[in-house]
């Protein structure tokens, strides 16, 4: 059994720590929170240990009447991997507590490449995180890129790739961001550092990419532009997209009209909080035109890093190869 931590328990951590609780492989023995709020309460009365991120935060939870089994220090004694779910950046002054507590770590896309200097993505890379004590797990718009671009690169070879990423401005809890009232360059010069990070997982990789932020909340959504080695024909491109594990192909006459139809189908599969962890690509928008191929890919922001956090944990500790471990999480998590 791999024994882990969930270090912050907001978007991405309450959903790894389900996650890890129902992997056969996995203990999770315990989640950390800075406030003593409803979500502390619910975590408790779920049953999950629940541990104050630091110990100045503990007589909030004592005011709010929460229980809490101690501190992340006393909870790193009790495990083999961390997987830190703190705000971005704040994973960075937690690298050292990690080590000397003599865990594992795996951290998320808020932090830089560099703080570990390998960014995860599992059919990417899984192999190569064998023996290293920390990986990043790259963000949501990285993870939906690298999942499709490694589908063309393996499967016909990338010239180069052209990317507009439009973006969800906030999660659909955080009511102090913004805009609600306009389309942002974000950042207005291009190109923009997703680029850069897809480029941290597929070395090499001839990408440019450029980002805007909308008034939205469920989901990203990217045009892909890609000049392709050879003959490329829609057929290939669909074939590879289509064999390529945790891409899902949707057809706009099926009903999927928009990012809203998604996350409709994934509350009607009673997927956990509509969660949505498949890179999803309109297979109607799948076109080849002059060598180049085009489409249309959506992401789900709070899920789509899920699996690849599980896969993490495996490929840190051992014992188990790529196909099985994406195999047994996509199971677990109900991916097809
Ligand atoms: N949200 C997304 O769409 C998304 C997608 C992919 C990757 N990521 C990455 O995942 C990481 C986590 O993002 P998130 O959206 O899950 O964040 P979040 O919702 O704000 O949750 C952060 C959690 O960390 C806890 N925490 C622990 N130590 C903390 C500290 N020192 N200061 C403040 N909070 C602390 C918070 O506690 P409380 O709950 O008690 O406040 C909260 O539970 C970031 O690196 C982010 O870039 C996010």
């Amino acid at each position: 059994m791999i024994r882990v931590a969930v270090n912050g328990y907001g978007t991405i951590g309450r959903r790894v720590a389900d996650a890890v609780l129902k992997q056969k492989d996995m203990e999770l023995e315990g989640v950390t929170k800075v406030r003593g709020d409803y979500r502390a309460r619910l975590a408790v009365e779920k049953g999950l240990p629940l541990y104050a991120a630091d110990g100045r935060h503990v007589p909030e939870f004592a005011k709010a009447g929460i229980e809490t089994k101690g501190t992340l220090n006393d909870l790193l004694k009790r495990v083999d991997v961390v997987v830190d779910a703190t705000p971005d950046e704040i994973g960075r002054g937690n690298k050292p507590i990690y080590e000397r507590a003599g865990v594992k770590a795996i951290f998320q896309g808020g932090e830089e490449h560099s703080l570990t200097n390998f960014s995860f993505v599992a059919q990417c890379n899984f192999e190569k995180a064998a023996g290293k004590n920390m990986v990043r797990v790259v963000s949501c718009n990285t993870t939906a890129l690298c999942r499709t671009l490694h589908a063309l690169n393996s499967g016909l070879g990338i010239l180069k790739a052209r990317v507009v990423l439009v973006r969800r401005a906030a999660d659909p809890d955080e009511t102090s961001k913004g805009p609600i009232d306009a389309i942002v360059p974000d950042p207005v010069t291009v190109p923009s550092h997703h680029g850069p990070d897809v480029q941290s997982v597929i070395e090499g990789l001839n990408i440019t990419t450029m980002a805007l932020k909308v008034p939205e909340t469920h989901m990203h959504l990217h045009s892909v532009i890609a000049s392709l080695k050879g003959q490329p024909t829609r057929d290939r491109v669909l074939d590879a997209l289509a064999k390529e594990p945790r891409v899902l192909l949707v057809d706009a006459n099926a009903g999927f009209k928009s990012t809203a139809s998604i996350i409709d189908m994934a509350r009607e599969m009673n997927r956990p909080r509509n969660d949505v962890y498949e890179a999803v690509v309109w297979k109607d928008s799948v076109s080849v035109a002059d060598g180049e191929a085009y489409f249309f890919l959506a992401v789900h922001q709070e899920a789509i890093v899920t699996p690849e956090n599980i896969d993490a944990i495996r490929a840190v500790s051992g014992g188990i190869g790529k196909e099985q471990s994406m195999r047994v999480t996509d199971a677990s998590l109900g991916i097809a």
